[in-house]
């Protein structure tokens, strides 16, 4: 491990500059699909701040920003999938072109119920848009539009991405040291 590491870092999995690129490219993806639209970025709190913001500031069409927060039931291996909505959007996405922003799409549980509960408040479109992207272990489908990265099946932080509440703040996504 560098010294540069917090403890528990294993490796950098992607760099600062390679998120910084990645998102300028899925940015000129959306503003051409959503050009003459009314967007609205969606962004699922804790987790997607830092990706929302600088997603948001390399799109190049008017958009909106709104926050909701989910609880997932602490146990994870019992009870998969059990996800509410702690905090609420603050306005309406009726007839909106609604962009969900997420960290990760792992199991897929919280996007699917994300999907399923905005789908019922009569959005123009409704699509996600991931940092990440853990396909090998989805277990219900989900269509994920727009994805930055495909990770391997390792536990990651940084970039918004937490390991009980810390880590947030790491620019740069890094692979947790498995304890
Ligand atoms: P789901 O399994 O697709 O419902 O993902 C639920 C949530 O688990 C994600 O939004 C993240 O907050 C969290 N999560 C999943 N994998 C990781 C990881 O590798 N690092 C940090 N958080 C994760
Ligand atoms: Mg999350």
């Amino acid at each position: 491990m560098s010294a540069a590491h917090p403890p528990g870092i294993e490796r950098v999995l992607f760099t600062e500059e390679q998120i910084r690129q990645r998102i300028q490219e899925v940015a000129a993806e959306i503003s051409a699909r959503f050009r003459g639209r009314d967007l609205k970025l969606v962004g699922v709190l804790k987790g997607s701040v830092f990706f929302l913001t600088a997603l948001a500031r390399a799109i190049e069409i008017p958009l909106k920003i709104d926050f909701l927060a989910i609880s997932s039931f602490a146990n994870r291996t019992t009870a998969p999938g059990l996800v509410r909505i702690a905090k609420d959007l603050d306005d309406s996405i009726e007839g909106e072109d609604v962009l969900l922003v997420e960290d990760i799409v792992d199991t897929g549980f919280t996007a699917r119920y994300l999907l399923r509960t905005l789908a019922g408040r009569g959005p123009n479109s409704l699509a996600i848009c991931t940092l990440l992207d853990r396909t090998a272990r989805r277990i219900v489908q989900v269509p994920v539009e727009f994805r930055c990265f495909e990770i391997p099946d390792r536990f990651v932080v940084g970039f918004g991405l937490d390991y009980k509440q810390l880590y947030r703040n790491l620019g740069h996504i890094a692979v947790m040291r498995p304890d």
